[in-house]
């Protein structure tokens, strides 16, 4: 399937220099949706996967579907201050800004083996920050999976020790 053809460009948002990947019309494609989920979820689906940790906020739609589709938990990591429980944080640079996730501290048990879902890689920032906070409550994360990557930003290689898997890659 050529998901490409479901990903639209937004020239300068939310910052002017940035082009945004919007993936609005593949999720308003079921056919799309479905096939991208499932063709991640595949990936795993011989090994037990015990969470999905989906990072705030376009990673929710691709972590939530992926927990159901592989039956395991569903973590969320969101931007600092929205977790009402006891929570870890870590901050991180954005290809347009500065944030922090943070995370539940009894969101995942020591040993357990996690896939970290967002929609998209750029500079590796925020998927660094989501390993951090996977490791310091004593996961593993087993991949962190991507609808998208954005080749040349460097997100891969910051990341070098969390394998990757992207749908799709634009440069
Ligand atoms: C976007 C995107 C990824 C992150 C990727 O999230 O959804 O989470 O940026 O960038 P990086 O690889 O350079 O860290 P954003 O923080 O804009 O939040 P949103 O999903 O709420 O729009
Ligand atoms: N997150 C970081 N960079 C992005 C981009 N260019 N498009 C969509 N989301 C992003």
């Amino acid at each position: 399937m050529d998901f490409s053809s479901k990903v639209r460009d937004i020239i300068d948002f939310p910052k002017p220099g940035i082009v945004f990947k919007d993936i609005t019309p593949l999720l308003q494609d079921p056919c799309a949706f479905q096939t991208a989920i499932d063709m991640i979820a595949d990936r795993h689906v011989s090994e037990k996967i015990d969470a999905i940790v989906a990072v705030e906020s376009r990673g929710f739609i691709i972590g939530s579907a992926l927990a159901y589709k592989l039956g395991c938990s569903l973590v969320v990591a969101r931007k600092a201050g929205k977790l009402p429980y006891e929570n870890i944080g870590v901050k991180y640079m954005l290809e347009y800004g500065e944030d922090e996730l943070q995370i539940h501290v009894d969101a995942l048990l020591p040993g357990q083996k996690v896939l970290i879902a967002d929609d998209l890689l750029a500079t590796g920032g925020t998927i660094e920050a989501t390993a951090k906070l996977v490791e310091k409550l004593g996961a593993n994360v087993v991949e962190a999976v991507f609808l998208i990557e954005l080749l040349g930003l460097g997100g891969r290689s910051r990341i070098a020790d969390v394998p990757c898997f992207s749908l799709m890659q634009f440069s």
